[in-house]
């Protein structure tokens, strides 16, 4: 595995994507789990983003600490899925902004086509988390992120749960530059473009669309 791919492997994530992979968790419980596994990866994605000093008084004393600037971080979540991992970033980090970007894939071709984009201002020089459940392909991240680079954005990292050993493959070769982080690596794709053993539509899954 290349080396800007992390791959957590965590007896608690194991756990919660065990349940997570489960055809008979319902929604709320999906949606949970997505949160609180997202959460656990920002700590290590976090990992590197630039801290500035401040100057704090402690009871005793004063002392120079590190914090993360208020506006460094945005979270620009795929549309539909990726919405679904948002406030897993946010109770880790409230203050981060947050950019849309709407992508489906075509049921024929699994070509993806954008239908909807809007970033925050200055998004050029925030770290960007891009946030997807699913990295089958790979083509939505693939196009998010090309958008992003399109609007001068430097410093972006991918977050999803579940992905296919193709679908890292195609991302790092396209940007080779982006950290993917991903907590667990499935075993392959199959006919129809659905990570295999998976967890069925995230989408679908997490808003009860079917
Ligand atoms: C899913 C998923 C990713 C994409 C992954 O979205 O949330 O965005 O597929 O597949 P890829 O790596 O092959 O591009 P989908 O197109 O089903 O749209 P939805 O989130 O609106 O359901
Ligand atoms: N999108 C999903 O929601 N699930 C998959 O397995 C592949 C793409």
């Amino acid at each position: 595995m290349q080396s800007n791919v992390f791959i957590f492997d965590h007896p608690l994530i194991k756990h919660k994507v065990s349940i997570l992979r489960d055809k008979n968790t319902g929604m709320k419980e999906f949606r949970e789990l997505i949160e609180e596994i997202t959460t656990i990866m920002t700590y290590e994605a976090m990992r590197g983003v630039k801290l500035v000093p401040v100057e704090v008084e402690t009871p005793l004393e004063t002392t120079v600490q590190y914090r993360l600037p208020e506006e460094s971080v945005a979270i620009v979540p795929i549309l539909r899925a990726g919405l679904g991992m948002v406030n897993g970033v946010h109770r880790v980090f409230p203050t981060a902004r947050v950019g849309h970007i709407g992508m489906y894939r075509d049921e024929q071709t699994l070509e993806p086509q954008e239908y909807y984009c809007k970033l925050p201002e200055g998004i050029e020089g925030k770290t960007v988390f891009v946030v997807d459940p699913m990295l089958a392909t790979g083509g939505s991240a693939i196009d998010a992120i090309n958008a992003l680079k399109k609007r001068g954005v430097k410093e972006i990292k991918m977050m999803s749960i579940i992905a296919a050993p193709e679908g890292i493959e195609a991302l790092t070769r396209a940007h080779p530059d982006v950290t993917v982080y991903v907590s667990t690596l499935d075993r392959c794709l199959n006919e129809h473009g659905y990570i295999l053993p998976g967890l069925g539509d995230a989408g679908d899954r997490l808003f009860g669309t079917k």
